[in-house]
């Protein structure tokens, strides 16, 4: 009876402890990699970077990596090899390309697209969706030239007809967390609210 009481009580602690987990905790959901999914400019890297410096978690961008591995920039791995090939190497890096825990990860903004990618995301961890109005992306991305998708005539119109294509796939992805118009500090802590809950019943 004694000892059943100590263990209930050291197991309440040890999911306390779990919940309220930050920067260095060490606990076996706790661990789990959160994949940061959204369009082009809602922010997944710098959201991305702010939690893993608050969870003690390694930091990836799933296109950094695929630079890193091809030794080229992602717009050269499209015209050279064509967009069928760079999602190949999205699938590879979820696949066998990053640590299984104690990871952010910020995927690229179609990584979740092609068939099956969703899926394979969800057993790997906590999918969080970062989410902005049109008008804030199509200023956050209009000026910037290494995305490929966007070095058409009008990339205006090529950002509308992406996001309306992708829109429900992305809602259907995860907890959606808005960046617009908020501070970082503001945004990471949501982030991490939604991360402690969902990596909790991670798994079970
Ligand atoms: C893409 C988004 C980009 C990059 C590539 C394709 C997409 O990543 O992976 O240009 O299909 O939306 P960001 O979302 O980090 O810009």
């Amino acid at each position: 009876m004694r000892e059943a009481f100590f263990l209930a009580v050291t197991q309440s602690r040890a999911k306390r402890s779990c919940a309220g987990a930050g920067r260095g905790v060490r606990c076996a959901q706790m661990d789990t990699n959160l994949y940061l999914v959204g369009f082009m400019g809602t922010g997944k890297s710098t959201v991305g970077r702010q939690v893993a410096r608050q969870t003690g978690f390694d930091f990836l961008d799933s296109d950094h990596e695929i630079e890193r591995k091809q030794g080229k920039p992602v717009s050269q791995i499209f015209t050279e090899q064509g967009e069928p090939a760079f999602r190949a190497m999205e699938r590879e890096f979820i696949e066998h390309g990053h640590p299984a825990k104690r990871c952010v990860v910020s995927c690229g903004g179609g990584l979740v697209v092609p068939p099956g990618m969703l899926e394979l995301l969800r057993s790997r961890g906590v999918i969080i969706c970062m989410h902005a109005p049109i008008e804030t992306i199509l200023q956050r991305t209009m000026h910037a030239s290494h995305r490929p998708l966007l070095q058409v005539e009008n990339p205006e119109q090529r950002l509308r007809e992406l996001y309306a294509q992708r829109e429900e796939l992305y809602r259907r992805t995860g907890t959606m967390v808005l960046t617009d118009k908020r501070p970082l500090r503001e945004i990471s802590a949501h982030v991490l609210r939604v991360y402690r809950q969902e990596a909790a019943s991670f798994g079970k």
